[in-house]
């Protein structure tokens, strides 16, 4: 859930000052994926020890036992709060050691790391880089958890470290040490490699981490390994046609004669996409050493490390780059004050991205059809399972649920849905004979990746449905569709939410196939995809109305939103929104449920959004709206165009008028003026829409 980053320039003259931007701009890149603290280490450049006050420590009179000269220490800034803390704090920090901004530097490695708090309060000593201990010989920064740290802990400790976080990290640059002190020992002792550290560092870590390694004993170098969290290495040679993708092996890494180039670690794309878009996906168990111009990649042989035995030896492994698919606008604001307006307001383009190229609206004579390419050798399969399960967590979970009718009605499989904690806790029963299909925009998810580990386990065929190419659920689930939406930054998810409705709903046709009986309701489906965009389009003309509205309700403590049928989603996702961005109490409830206790919380003061679209719900909630009049509600209702007469049961009453679609497809089209809403809410409150308090992005921890 932390964000990780760095910056090694080859052979290219850097001044310390744009060394610094690199890395500042890295972390702004990543901030979405936690900001309660950060942190950088950078070289310093007399070799005379300096200490910084915001930093753990940096100096040291300790001999060291490599025989090498050993550089300065390296300098670390860390801070809590954003990453613009950390920037001010670095600058005044370098202000008053008198460090040269201007000094150039035609080889260095910098770190970085934006942190979202799992062990330890948000506080410098617990920001990272973490390190070894004064002298700052290993520096590490982290993504993920290490599950077996206590233990780890214990044994340094009774080797003499002491520690002075609290985090699980800190135990990886004291092991660091620990594993070069040890191979140093004695006379004639063979220096050790970097990677060699970092290899038996890894054989010795449990649980999911991204990490990266920089140290004193190897300076201009830098480590990255990864184990279950995401990261992402970026080559930029000079005068590179970026969109050229090509391979290269261990040592071979491209050039190997003394060619200028940068080269940049992230936990994701976004960090790396303004500088280059050829890349390497760093996969789980491989150790890549970047030295001397060079990348070389080192792999245990099961992809398990230490579980593959004391005597499992790393091999050198041949990966090819890849060119991204993305555009720097993507993660821009462009025109709009916030991340999460822009998601919301490209919504019609997003979706149209999203079916691009899958759906097919023929001739007269020819049939109106899906093509999902990442499906079709599964779709027998699927069609063929006793169970189509569905998991996810949050917005995704919700996106699920408001596809799982048109799964249910066009499939003929019954669907089952899972909140992926829940499956895990339960241990719930999945079968050999189910189709789990794994929903995440991430793809990282740590509770959505242990089902999908789980339902492996069990044999299930299991599908991923993700927004990140290259992702853990991209590339380990048997089959699977991105949707394609394009970067989302903004933390509370809004176009990745409709895009996942719009490819669960294809979903539904593809396993739906061509039967005959549902053939009209299957084309009325693919026009109204065809039309969704411009649906999308006129519903986020209601943008003033809901910031009116949004006036209207930012003084209240609480909110309900009713909704049933397709639109029972609508109601959970809607009020998700306004609770983890407006930071106001807010409940979906399905309606069904009103009367069995909900009801009781009604007053004239209460605020309530009632849905009621047309479908075959609609004349339900008719019922349901008189009911909650009858006891004085404060009512918002959601109707249909033309329907604001037949829904309203009085002058008091709220309208908010959609365009009708197809039913199926209408949560899309619904959840546009909740997004509208909560969005509002929060700026009128003054609160960070696109980091909202307590939030990360993905959540990459239990
Ligand atoms: C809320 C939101 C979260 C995520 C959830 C799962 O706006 O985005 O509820 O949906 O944390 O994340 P993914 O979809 O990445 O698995």
């Amino acid at each position: 859930m932390c964000g990780i980053f760095a910056y090694l320039n080859y052979n290219v003259n850097r001044e310390r000052r744009y060394i610094l931007q690199v890395l500042f701009n890295g972390l702004r890149r990543l901030e979405y994926r936690g900001y309660d603290s950060a942190g950088i280490s950078i070289d310093n450049s007399t070799s005379d020890p300096i200490t910084c006050s915001c930093s753990s420590s940096s100096s040291s009179s300790q001999p060291l036992l490599n025989s090498l000269p050993l550089s300065p220490p390296p300098l670390v800034f860390r801070q809590e709060g954003n990453i613009e803390s950390l920037v001010k704090s670095v600058y005044q920090e370098v202000a008053t050691i008198d460090l040269n901004l201007e000094e150039s530097f035609s080889i260095h490695a910098g770190i970085a790391h934006t942190r979202w708090a799992t062990h330890g309060e948000p506080a410098p000593r617990n920001s990272h880089p973490q390190t070894s201990g004064a002298g700052n010989e290993f520096l590490v920064v982290h993504n993920g958890v290490v599950t077996n740290y206590e233990v780890l802990k214990e044994t340094l400790v009774r080797h003499g470290f002491t520690f002075e976080s609290e985090t699980d990290t800190e135990v990886i640059p004291k092991l660091a040490k620990f594993v070069f002190d040890k191979a140093n020992e004695g006379e004639g002792a063979q220096p050790v490699t970097f990677s060699q550290v970092v290899l038996e560092v890894m054989r010795h870590l449990e649980g999911a981490y991204a990490l990266i390694f920089k140290s004193r004993h190897y300076p201009n170098e830098l480590i990255a390994c990864k184990r279950g969290s995401p990261l992402l290495l970026g080559v930029k040679e000079l005068n590179e046609d970026i969109n050229s993708g090509s391979a290269f092996h261990d040592a071979k890494f491209l050039s190997m004669d003394g060619h200028s180039k940068e080269l940049f670690l992230s936990s994701d794309a976004n960090a790396i996409v303004e500088h280059t878009k050829r890349v390497l996906v760093i996969e789980d168990g491989e150790v890549v050493h970047l030295k001397d111009g060079s990348v070389s990649i080192l792999k245990f042989d099961n992809d398990k490390g230490r579980h593959s035995g004391a005597h499992s030896r790393p091999s050198s492994v041949q990966r090819a780059l890849s060119v991204l698919e993305m555009e720097v606008e993507q993660i821009n604001k462009g025109n709009y004050e916030h991340y999460m307006q822009k998601e919301i307001h490209e919504q019609p383009e997003s979706l149209t991205t999203t079916m691009r190229g899958r759906l097919i609206r023929g001739g007269s004579c020819k049939a109106k059809t899906v093509l999902l390419g990442g499906l079709k050798d599964h779709l027998k399969t699927i069609r063929r399972s006793r169970r189509i399960v569905f998991v996810g967590c949050g917005t995704s979970y919700n996106a699920a649920l408001a596809a799982r009718p048109i799964l249910e009605e066009l499939s003929g499989v019954p669907v089952t849905m899972e909140i992926a904690s829940d499956l895990v806790d339960r241990q719930g029963p999945i079968y050999r004979e189910d189709t789990a299909v794994f929903v995440s925009q991430s793809g990282e998810t740590a509770d959505t990746l242990l089902a999908f580990e789980y339902a492996l386990e069990n044999g299930a065929l299991c599908v991923g449905i993700t927004n990140t190419v290259g992702s853990a659920i991209a590339r380990h689930t048997h089959c699977g569709v991105h949707i394609n939406a394009g970067a989302e930054i903004g933390v509370a998810s809004t176009k990745a939410y409709t895009s996942q409705i719009v490819v669960m709903a294809m979903l539904a046709l593809a396993i739906g196939g061509d039967a005959i009986s549902s053939q009209a309701r299957r084309e009325a489906i693919i026009d109204g995809l065809f039309d969704l965009p411009n649906r999308v389009r006129e519903v986020l003309k209601l943008d003033h109305e809901m910031k009116d509205l949004a006036k209207l309700l930012m003084a209240e403590q609480s909110l309900l939103v009713f909704g049933r049928g397709y639109n029972y989603a609508t109601a959970l996702e809607g009020a998700l929104k306004v609770k983890e961005v407006a930071l106001m109490h807010s409940e979906g409830m399905l309606a069904g449920e009103m009367k069995h206790g909900p009801l009781a919380l009604v007053d004239e003061n209460l605020p309530i959004i009632v849905i009621a679209t047309r479908d075959t719900c609609f004349s339900k909630q008719q019922s349901v709206i008189q009911q909650l009049h009858a006891r004085k509600g404060r009512l918002i209702v959601m109707c249909s165009k033309g329907d604001a007469a037949s829904v309203s049961p009085g002058e008091s009453c709220r309208v908010i008028e959609v365009p009708q679609v197809e039913d199926c497809l209408q949560p899309v089209v619904n959840i546009v003026p909740l997004q509208l809403l909560a969005y509002h809410l929060t700026v009128l409150k003054g609160y960070n829409v696109d980091q909202p308090r307590n939030l990360a992005k993905s959540v990459t921890t239990q």
